[in-house]
């Protein structure tokens, strides 16, 4: 659904461009004050000073909305989610509370595993349910496109159930969010592989993908590089399989130990390398050179009380940063999105405005998408967080709070607060 839709009066707090923003350019923020943004049919038209008197009836055609003493940003893009799964594990959260950590969990047959089988036991209704109450939780908090990952299928049947769930909400008329898709059928090794992790591989690569290419299930692919999971060389089998079948490539590196994850992905100029709690200097050059876009997860580290990812080092070696939330029912049961900003600015050393550009242009960026969202500006949807306050500094500083008035998708306003 798309609106003509005209915001006058507003605080226009936006990073230009219609690529990611690398290294210094991430602290350059647009900010236009008494500014008017045009949207028509759903893709902004103007941006710029308020304008004067109805020229022959033309705003008549046009839904108006005054943003007096509100703040105008780009809507959020959380790059990074696993939020259709069935069950929940908080019974781990627990165990990690008393010591256990994510991996012996793991090891034992917990984790990710566990979420595999409740999945499997779930149906597409159920699933579908779940992960619809994920997206309206979201948009309140200004989230307008969401990246959702498979991985918690691990065989044909549920891994495709997943990526079609995505695909039913993707396809509501009425959808306040948009989803990209990607296939992470390299996530965990299932039981039935249990010790071969190589069959399991060529299995994904004979017997899944194929099918999720055909079907146009998925844009992206990704893998969980990570010692005792994926190794380096099982990583880059898949996903150069996977670029060959003409999917993009994202990449979990160098989450628990440093394996070289990020390099692997510089190498295969993926789109993207997530988490990087552990990435090496060369690895972190290596992916500001090939332009891989960093896409940093503080609400992991937080959950999982590990070290944070060296953000600020990242921005000054020239890498584009971009920010998500990994909402899963695991390592970081949480989307939220005013947490991942104050994350990111107490603890990885971000400015507010880095943070703004991590969070719209250069997640936008980290989906192939920086053509069409993650910005305002003539050409790209107009999809928009309205915030309660004219000051974007209250989006760190409103401590894991929302300060979302309303969030609008393609011209569509839906009220927040
Ligand atoms: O990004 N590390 C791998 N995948 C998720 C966790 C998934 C889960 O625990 O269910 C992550 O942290
Ligand atoms: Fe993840």
């Amino acid at each position: 659904m798309t609106e003509n839709l005209i915001i006058f009066n507003a605080r226009v707090v936006t990073p230009i461009g219609f690529s990611a923003r690398c290294g210094r350019e991430m602290e350059e923020i647009c900010i236009m004050d008494d500014a008017t943004v045009e949207v028509t049919g759903g893709v902004i038209t103007y941006v710029g000073p308020n304008r004067g008197e109805d020229r022959d009836g033309y705003y008549q055609r046009y839904w108006h909305y005054n943003a007096r003493g509100k703040c105008l940003l780009p809507g959020f893009v959380d790059s990074h989610t696993h939020f259709v799964f069935g069950g929940e594990r908080a019974e781990e959260f627990s165990w990690r509370l008393k010591g256990e950590s994510y991996m012996s969990i793991m090891e034992r047959g917990g984790g990710i595993v566990s979420t595999v089988a409740a999945t499997r036991n779930s149906n597409f209704i159920q699933l579908r349910g779940k992960a619809e109450g994920f997206l309206k939780q979201m948009s309140v908090m200004g989230v307008t496109t969401v990246e959702g990952k498979s991985g918690y299928g691990l065989d044909k049947e549920t891994e495709l159930l997943q990526l079609r769930v995505m695909r039913s909400l993707n396809n509501d008329e009425h959808k306040r969010v948009d989803i990209v898709s990607t296939f992470l059928g390299a996530h965990a090794v299932p039981q039935e592989y249990v010790g071969r992790t190589d069959d399991y591989v060529d299995f994904i690569i004979r017997e899944v993908m194929p099918a999720v290419v055909q079907n146009r299930l998925a844009e992206f692919c990704d893998v969980f590089c990570e010692q005792g999971v994926f190794s380096i060389g099982q990583s880059r089998r898949l996903l150069t399989a996977a670029r060959d079948m003409g999917l993009a490539l994202k990449l979990h590196a160098d989450e628990i130990v440093p394996l070289g994850g990020a390099g692997l992905a510089a190498e295969l100029s993926a789109v993207s390398a997530d988490h990087l709690l552990h990435a090496s200097d060369a690895d972190i050059h290596a992916m500001a050179d090939k332009g891989v876009v960093a896409t940093l997860l503080p609400l992991t580290a937080f959950a999982l009380k590990e070290p944070y990812a060296r953000g600020r080092e990242m921005i000054d070696a020239g890498c584009a940063v971009a920010l998500a939330t990994d909402l899963n029912p695991g390592s970081c049961f949480s989307g939220s999105i005013p947490l991942t900003i104050a994350l990111a600015c107490i603890y990885m050393k971000m400015s507010v405005e880095e943070s703004i550009t991590a969070l719209t242009l250069n997640g936008a960026a980290a989906l192939n998408r920086a053509g069409s969202i993650g910005s305002i500006e003539v050409g790209k949807k107009g999809d928009f967080v309205v915030l309660n306050t004219d000051n974007y500094h209250f989006l760190p500083y409103y401590v894991g709070m929302n300060c979302v008035h309303a969030t609008v998708k393609e011209g569509v306003l839906h009220p927040v607060l």
